[in-house]
């Protein structure tokens, strides 16, 4: 017999029985699918704090433990041992790949990297200084317009298709925006480059000058794409499931995550945790910014703090500071004045009772900026970076969800707090 919560009305006696569905890991959930059929009720969760959209077997996190696992092995594992490719390939395909499998995956990837000539056309319709993120919405939703041959997403070939040339295509796309930006030309990838060192190369070198990233540069990368790669239901994922539960192409749907992953709430906080630092600028200034922070007449948040699920270290964070130290630490800049001020700012916020009380500790966007800074990669493209990483996760959500056979198009529905019925009344009668 399932375990069940039986829901009764106060006034009216009347009872609901919830049967309670359970995973491998984390909270049980109440099934109120049939809750608005049988009983006409609806579940009222703005924020969908307390909901879960779906079932996955891709990404586990618990908030409370600060724990992060894909596809079971845990983030720490797979950064210290693995490298992004290895796991785009456990996060698409579910499992960690042999040797064999993991040099045909990069094979693949490599033949992909290319984008159309004439999407190239794309990026000189942009003004030279639009932001990256703007044009990388523009040229990923455009794919659609060219790949027409793998596009029947009830085709599993079609969806490993699509996957690929989204995975293979958008750090060429990425390195393409920063160039239009600099008005430098669009490097073409090279084959003979590994995933992360083909971007960098794209992002550096120009016709004139080869361009050889360091192996701390290649590392950070590497960490950096695992460590953003995916993160179970997140606004932008959350956002790419519900546009692909239409049925719609996957590269228009990759470009609504995008859109999404740029609100400095989500992926755009990577962008603003820098602007802030250097708003604050110097350590003077840091009881001054906590206090606007704690103040809700102020509109000002510290920005790279706080998560809807962590409520305690975001695994990511601890990772990301200390490949800041090591990168520094390389280029001899160990006394970064940013990495200083975030490090204090950290430490007098993690003291403070206002953070205690609400568990609001760095997230993964608080220390990456500092890293991505110190290679070179300026603010604006900060939230690119972490589009490249987790399109891997969309694409994964994005499979997982449309070979789903119980998959429905989402459509949540609301509490109308409107105008109730009246007549039209003529314009002459206002
Ligand atoms: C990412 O979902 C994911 O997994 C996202 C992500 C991923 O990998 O996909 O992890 C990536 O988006 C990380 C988060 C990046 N965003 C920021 O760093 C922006 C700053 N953080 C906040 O905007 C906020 O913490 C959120 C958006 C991250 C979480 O918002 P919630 O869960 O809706 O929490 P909340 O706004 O209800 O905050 C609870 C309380 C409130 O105070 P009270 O009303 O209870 O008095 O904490 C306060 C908030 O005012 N609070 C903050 C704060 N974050 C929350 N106060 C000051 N500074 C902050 N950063």
């Amino acid at each position: 017999m399932a375990d069940k919560y039986i829901l009764s009305n106060s006034t009216t006696g009347d009872t609901v029985d919830l049967n309670l569905i359970t995973g491998t890991d984390g909270p049980a959930a109440l099934d109120i699918t049939g809750l608005y059929k049988e009983r006409g009720l609806l579940a009222y969760d703005p924020g969908f704090v307390s909901t879960a959209s779906c079932t996955s077997s891709i990404t586990y996190i618990d908030g409370e433990r600060g724990i992060l696992r894909y596809r079971g092995y845990p983030i720490e594992q797979l950064a210290a041992n693995s490298n992004f490719l290895e796991v785009a390939h456990l996060l698409l395909y579910g499992e960690l790949p042999t040797k064999t499998e993991l040099l045909e995956f990069e094979g693949i990837i490599s033949q992909h990297t290319m984008i159309r000539e004439t999407m190239r056309t794309f990026f000189d319709g942009f003004h030279y200084n639009a932001h990256p993120m703007a044009i990388m919405i523009g040229v990923t939703g455009s794919m659609s317009a060219f790949y027409h041959d793998s596009l029947d997403i009830h085709d599993p070939r079609h969806r490993e298709i699509s996957a690929h040339r989204m995975i293979a295509k958008i750090p060429t796309i990425a390195a393409a925006c920063y160039k239009h930006n600099v008005g430098e030309p669009i490097m073409y990838p090279r084959n003979d480059l590994d995933y992360c060192g083909n971007f960098l190369h794209m992002m550096f070198a120009t016709p004139c000058e080869e361009y050889v990233p360091s192996k701390t540069a290649i590392e950070a990368m590497n960490l950096l794409f695992i460590l953003h790669a995916d993160h179970e239901q997140n606004a932008s994922t959350s956002t790419v499931r519900l546009a692909g539960s239409s049925g719609a192409n996957p590269f228009a749907c990759i470009a609504s995550g995008i859109a999404s992953l740029w609100g400095p709430a989500h992926g755009g906080a990577n962008e603003a945790v820098l602007k802030m630092l250097e708003e604050i600028g110097d350590v003077s200034n840091i009881a001054k910014y906590i206090a606007k922070a704690k103040d809700k007449n102020d509109p000002f948040r510290l920005m790279g703090f706080g998560h809807r699920v962590y409520r305690n270290f975001d695994p990511r964070a601890t990772l990301i500071r200390e490949m800041c130290h090591k990168v520094l630490a390389e280029l001899s800049d160990e006394h970064n004045p940013l990495l200083e001020l975030a490090s204090q700012l950290e430490e007098v916020a993690l003291k403070d009772e206002y953070f205690i009380e609400r568990k609001l500790y760095p997230n993964v966007d608080y220390y990456s900026g500092i890293i991505y800074r110190a290679l070179n990669i300026p603010a604006n493209m900060f939230t690119v970076m972490f589009a490249i990483a987790r399109t891997v996760g969309w694409v994964a959500h994005w499979s997982e969800m449309i070979s789903d056979p119980s998959q429905r198009i989402g459509r949540p529905r609301q509490i109308y707090v409107g105008a109730k019925e009246r007549d039209y009344v003529p314009i002459d009668k206002r």
